[in-house]
Parts: structure tokens; C-alpha cells; sequence
């Protein structure tokens, strides 16, 4: 069974997506921490109501949180296999992602390589595609590298937006997608399908 640690930033739709998955028997993981920026996310709330261990992370020197570095230690004590980024707004340090090198994807609520990068994360992206008058947008599943929306990329899933009327609409439709790839992705992880071979993710 895969040990998951999730991070969340906020509202948690992905997070309850997974333990839902779970829950119903598609998906053969254990989430085993819940991990938040924010100590009053509604996410790490659900969490704590699931018997979930929860931790707050900072990078600054706050009082209420652990260190990224006090956190590694606690995942490997933990044995974790997967590390989620499921609405995780801050940027992981360096030394972290390194440490758990292609162990750590990240959901993001449109077709990358476009919409990306820094300050694109929930309603800024789907603003930015509506803008550009993109016909369809979706959501990708990637490893997370040292730079923000950049690594490879595993999985993505489109969606039809060329009749919205707001960048809501594009939000609800990305969200619905986003519910039914993550947990898919994280399967082909439980069953060992995800490889990279020259220099692309395959699942096989
Ligand atoms: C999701 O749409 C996720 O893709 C996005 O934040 C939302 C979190 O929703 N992440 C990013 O924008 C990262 N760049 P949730 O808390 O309900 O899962």
C-alpha cells in the first residue's frame, strides 16, 4: 500500500478527492500526514476529523510550525513513498525536493507548459486562459523540481471551456477533471506503472 503525505494549502477538494478514492477502494494508498502552510486550512480541519497526523510548515522562523527540514525527518520516519501537492501554494525549498527526488507531484489546474510559473495558482490561472480565449484548458499531474511548474510532466487530463462565460466556469470545470486525475495518478504510482524513460514519463 503506497504511504502518502498530502500538502494543502486551503479549501482540500483534492485531498478529500484522494481519501475518498481511498475510502471506496479505487485507490490502494494510506494517506498518513496531512501537511498545511496554514494552520487554519479547512484541509488540515478534514484531516484531523479523518484521524489523519497533521502538521504546519514554514519556512520563517514561526513558533507554530515545523521547519522543512524537521518535516523531512518526520516523512522518512514515516516511510512515505508519494509526496502530493494538492493545492500547496508556497514554493518547496530546494534541499527538500532533492531529498525526495521524484518522489513529490504536484496538481496543477491547467495544460502545462502554458499558465505556469510563478503566482499562476487557483483563480490567476483560470483568469489568464480565459483571457487568452484558449478553447479548451484541463489539468496536469508533474514531478515537482526546483522550479515552480517545471518538472516532467506525468499526466493530463482536457476539458471543452470554449462556451464559458467566466473564469468560474473554467475553475468548477479544471476542479471535476482534477478530481478524477489525481487519484488515477496516484493508482499508477501504488502499482509501480510510473517510469521515466529517455527523458519522458510513461506508464506502463
Ligand atoms: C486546485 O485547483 C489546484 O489545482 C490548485 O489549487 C486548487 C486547490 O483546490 N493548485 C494550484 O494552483 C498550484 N499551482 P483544493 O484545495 O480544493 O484541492
Amino acid at each position: 500500500m503506497l504511504k502518502l503525505a498530502v500538502f494543502v494549502s486551503g479549501r482540500g477538494s483534492n485531498l478529500k478527492s484522494i481519501v475518498d478514492s481511498i475510502e471506496t477502494g479505487k485507490l490502494n494508498a494510506i494517506v498518513l500526514a496531512v501537511i498545511s502552510n496554514k494552520s487554519d486550512a479547512p484541509a488540515l480541519s478534514f484531516a484531523k476529523d479523518k484521524s489523519i497526523l497533521t502538521f504546519v510548515v514554514s519556512s520563517n522562523n514561526n513558533q507554530e510550525a515545523i521547519s522543512f527540514f524537521d518535516l523531512s525527518q518526520k516523512l522518512i520516519e514515516l516511510e512515505i513513498d508519494l509526496i502530493v501537492l494538492a493545492g500547496f501554494l508556497k514554493k518547496i525549498p530546494d534541499d527538500f525536493v532533492e531529498l525526495f527526488e521524484n518522489r513529490i507531484i504536484n496538481i496543477h489546474p491547467a495544460l502545462l507548459p502554458s499558465f505556469g510559473g510563478k503566482g499562476m495558482y487557483g483563480l490567476n490561472v483560470h483568469k489568464a486562459v480565459f483571457d487568452s480565449s484558449a478553447k479548451l484548458s484541463g489539468a496536469t499531474v508533474h514531478f515537482v523540481n526546483q522550479n515552480y511548474d517545471e518538472g516532467k510532466i506525468i499526466a493530463q487530463k482536457c476539458v471543452d471551456i470554449s462556451d464559458v462565460k467566466t473564469p468560474e466556469e473554467i475553475a468548477d470545470r479544471v476542479l471535476n477533471i482534477e478530481h478524477l486525475l489525481l487519484p488515477e495518478v496516484i493508482q499508477f504510482f501504488a502499482e509501480g506503472k510510473v517510469k521515466i524513460i529517455n527523458q519522458r514519463v510513461v506508464i506502463e
